[in-house]
């Protein structure tokens, strides 16, 4: 329990497919807090970096060509359970077994193109986001106005 902030990426495919607004509406109304954004190029060395634990596996070249391939939308979210909330929201990974209603379930087909990542937990969401946001760029006060 507690408030998190977690990693949420927009993959190659939703932004090609101009879904970044449809997924970030998505997690505004769940009532996550927008704290840190950018629209980047992953490196073939940041890919290695981000899915480390991925490396040696055999779908590995597939995920880094694809997630290399153009931009990807780079977000820093808040709120409490944040981890757990977006993992729930994004679905399976396959989007073939994911739940209608979550983000994977109603906007994909394709295991590799599955629209977005999450952490997968608190150490992986301070892991993956020093590795995507320089120290003292997440803006946690952005949104605290006490007139909203
Ligand atoms: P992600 O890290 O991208 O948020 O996805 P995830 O936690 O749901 O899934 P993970 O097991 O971490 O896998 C990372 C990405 O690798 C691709 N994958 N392909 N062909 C396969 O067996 C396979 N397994 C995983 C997926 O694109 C997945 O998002
Ligand atoms: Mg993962």
């Amino acid at each position: 329990m507690g408030v998190e902030t977690t990693l949420v990426l927009l993959k190659p495919d939703a932004v090609q497919r101009r879904l970044t607004g449809t997924i970030i509406q998505r997690l505004e109304q769940k009532g996550l807090k927008l704290v840190g954004l950018k629209l980047m190029q992953i490196t073939e060395d940041l890919a290695k970096q981000h899915y480390a634990e991925h490396v040696e596996k055999p779908f590995f070249p597939e995920l880094r060509d694809f997630i290399t391939s153009s931009p990807v939308v780079a977000m820093a979210w808040e709120g409490e359970e944040a981890v757990t909330a977006v993992r729930t929201m994004m679905g399976a990974t396959n989007p073939l077994k994911a739940d209608p209603g979550t983000i994977r379930g109603d906007l994909g087909l394709n295991f590799t193109m599955n629209l977005v990542h999450g952490s997968d937990s608190p150490e992986s969401a301070e892991r993956e986001l020093s590795l995507f946001f320089s120290e003292g760029v997440i803006s946690y006060d952005l949104c605290d106005k006490s007139w909203l």
